[in-house]
């Protein structure tokens, strides 16, 4: 009998157990959300070192460099052709298909930054030491995406455009692109506004209508990009010459006020140093007074912001303490990926509340601060950070505008709160059947 009730319970306990060992590697995700989500087949693309699955066609066999390309002449003449105007044909002993694909076409890979760094050891180590500067960094994108509730939350078929652009740390591709991996490619902005670029980081915006990126529009083509970014080989920086400084594979070690979605203070020891890299870099073109008041400047331009977007926090966070937020959180469909929520739901409001996760699935006033704080303010600050004066002001007139319409918003609140404690107003939106269905099916 004894025995019996142990077997029960350990056969209780197994079952789960083997369920959740015996899914394969691939078939679950990764990261914090790792078993809320599964890969797409296009996943192998974006993060071959995780979801890579060898492609098991016809050719079977152990072929030589050699080999693969005269075959692959007449399949994929493309790829050829482009391998072979690239360094790595001309290099003697040349870099051939097996170097990034191995030999076995049964097992193909296809290569991660750790492969290129077998050949490149510098430049992988300067990426990966990006992460000793934290969020936002090429390094960590990928981790960034995944352990974000808007990727894991939503069908795969949409969150795999997120990976368009953070499979940046996944894969060396993305700014010299396979098979030529040009250099010349990498230096030009382009290679950077194919991810630096839409609403919450307007970054092409912000350089092209700056005194360097029309400059930059107007002679780029007489330019020669095969020279390497050093001081007198371009009269105007692109990203990569101010970013990636001397070609160094590491756009985390200057940035101070990353993405600009909270307050910093760039006094400290540590932002000294980083702002002292800037100098350094704008002082290959300018005398130093020019950084100086530019740095001031953009200090002060945050200042502004900030001023603006903590106001509205405040409002927000007066309304939540006042019971006023409509609908209140607790009247919401419970969020699936937050124990803690579901447990104690509370409009979170603000970066160090999270509110970033949590700009679905709020009411009408969270959202208007969340375009203000996420979109807004992010243009005015990448306007600024990079000399397009105008644009940043343009951002800075749309907070004002906001602003006012928050703080409109906040008194008809107010007002409807004396109204419903007076009991003459049903709350609608607790009850009716869009919020009841709502609630039943998320
Ligand atoms: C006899 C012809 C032949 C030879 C030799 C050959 N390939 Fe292929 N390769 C193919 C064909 C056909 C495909 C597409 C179907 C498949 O995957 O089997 C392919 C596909 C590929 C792919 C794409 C796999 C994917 O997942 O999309 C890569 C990469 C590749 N080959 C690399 C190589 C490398 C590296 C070598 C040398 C070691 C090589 N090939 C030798 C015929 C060949
Ligand atoms: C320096 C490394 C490198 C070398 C050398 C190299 N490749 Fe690739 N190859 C890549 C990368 C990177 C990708 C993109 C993989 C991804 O999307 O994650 C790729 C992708 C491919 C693909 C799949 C393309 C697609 O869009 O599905 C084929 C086929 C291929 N390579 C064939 C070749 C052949 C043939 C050669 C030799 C002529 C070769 N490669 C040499 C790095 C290399
Ligand atoms: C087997 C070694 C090896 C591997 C693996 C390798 N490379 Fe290279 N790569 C070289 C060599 C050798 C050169 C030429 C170096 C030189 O000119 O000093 C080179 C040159 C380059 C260049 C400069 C090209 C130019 O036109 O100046 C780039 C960019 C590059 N590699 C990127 C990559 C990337 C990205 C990967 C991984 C997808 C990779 N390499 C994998 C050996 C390798
Ligand atoms: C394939 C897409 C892609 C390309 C190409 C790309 N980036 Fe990025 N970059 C990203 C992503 C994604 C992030 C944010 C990652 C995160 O969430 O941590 C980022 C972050 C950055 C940051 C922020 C670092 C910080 O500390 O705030 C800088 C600077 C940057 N990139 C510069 C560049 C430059 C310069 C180029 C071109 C030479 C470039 N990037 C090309 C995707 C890309
Ligand atoms: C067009 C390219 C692109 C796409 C698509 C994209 N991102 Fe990003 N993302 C970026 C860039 C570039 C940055 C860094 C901006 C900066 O530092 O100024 C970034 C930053 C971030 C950050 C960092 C913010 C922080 O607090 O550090 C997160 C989280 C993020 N993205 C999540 C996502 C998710 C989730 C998706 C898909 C729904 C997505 N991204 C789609 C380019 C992209
Ligand atoms: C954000 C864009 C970007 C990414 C991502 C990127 N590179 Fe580069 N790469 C560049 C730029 C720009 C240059 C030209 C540097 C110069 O002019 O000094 C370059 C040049 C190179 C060169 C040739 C010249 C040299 O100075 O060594 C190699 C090799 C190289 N990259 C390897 C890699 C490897 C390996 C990875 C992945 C760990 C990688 N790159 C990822 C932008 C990038
Ligand atoms: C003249 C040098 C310069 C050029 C050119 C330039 N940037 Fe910047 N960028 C800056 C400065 C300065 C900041 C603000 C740095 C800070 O936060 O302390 C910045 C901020 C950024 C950030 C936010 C992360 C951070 O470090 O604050 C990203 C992402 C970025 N730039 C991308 C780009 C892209 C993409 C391009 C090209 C389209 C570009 N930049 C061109 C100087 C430059
Ligand atoms: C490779 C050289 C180069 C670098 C590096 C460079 N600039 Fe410039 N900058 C120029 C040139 C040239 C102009 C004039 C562009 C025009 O209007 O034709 C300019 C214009 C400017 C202007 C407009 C006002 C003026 O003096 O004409 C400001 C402000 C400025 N740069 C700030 C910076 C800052 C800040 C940095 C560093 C983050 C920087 N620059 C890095 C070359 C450079």
């Amino acid at each position: 009998m004894r025995f019996a009730h142990h077997f029960l319970v350990v056969w209780i306990l197994i079952w789960p157990g083997l369920l959740w060992s015996g899914l394969p590697e691939h078939a679950r995700g990764t990261g914090e959300y790792a078993h809320d989500w599964q890969p797409d087949p296009m996943h192998e693309y974006w993060d071959p070192g995780r979801y890579h699955q060898p492609e098991t066609g016809p050719v079977e066999g152990m072929f030589t460099g050699a080999e693969c390309v005269e075959c692959h002449t007449a399949l994929t003449p493309g790829i050829v052709k482009d391998w072979r105007a690239s360094r790595h044909a001309r290099v003697d002993p040349p870099v051939q298909c097996p170097a990034c694909h191995g030999e076995d076409h049964q097992k193909l890979t296809f290569p991660t930054p750790q492969t290129c760094g077998t050949c490149h050891p510098q430049r992988l180590a300067q990426m990966e030491e990006e992460k000793k500067y934290g969020f936002p960094s090429h390094a960590l994108a990928m981790e960034r995406v995944v352990d974000s509730k808007q990727f894991a939350d939503k069908p795969k078929a949409e969150t795999l455009s997120c990976l368009q652009c953070h499979s940046v740390a996944t894969k060396c591709d993305s700014c010299h692109t396979r098979h030529r991996f040009d250099p010349a490619e990498a230096r030009r902005p382009e290679a950077c506004i194919t991810c630096h670029s839409g609403p919450p980081h307007p970054d092409d915006e912000a350089y092209f209508s700056s005194p360097h990126g029309m400059r930059h529009t107007k002679d780029h083509k007489t330019w020669d990009w095969n020279k390497p970014l050093r001081p007198g080989n371009y009269p105007v920086p692109g990203c990569a010459y101010c970013h990636m400084r001397h070609g160094n594979h590491q756009v985390a070690d200057k940035g101070v006020w990353k993405f600009g979605i909270r307050q910093i203070n760039p006094g400290t020891a540590e932002n000294r140093i980083k702002r002292k890299r800037w100098f350094e870099t704008c002082a290959d073109c300018h005398p130093p007074d020019v950084a100086f008041n530019f740095f001031r400047d953009l200090d002060r331009e945050r200042t502004r912001a900030w001023a603006r977007l903590y106001a509205v926090e405040r409002l927000l966070k007066e309304l939540r303490s006042d019971g006023l937020l409509r609908p209140a959180a607790k009247d919401r469909p419970p969020d699936k990926l937050d124990l803690l929520a579901r447990w104690w739901p509370r409009a979170r409001i603000g970066f160090y509340e999270g509110q970033a996760s949590a700009f679905y699935n709020v009411g009408d006033i969270e959202r208007d601060y969340f375009e203000m704080w996420y979109f807004s303010n992010t243009g005015a600050f990448k306007g600024m950070a990079h000399g397009a004066v105008t644009m940043s002001q343009r951002f800075h007139d749309r907070l004002r505008v906001e602003e006012e319409a928050i703080t409109q918003r906040a008194q008809r609140l107010r007002d409807l709160g004396t109204i419903m404690r007076d009991g003459e107003v049903e709350p609608l939106w607790t009850r009716g059947t869009y919020t009841r269905f709502n609630q039943e099916r998320n």
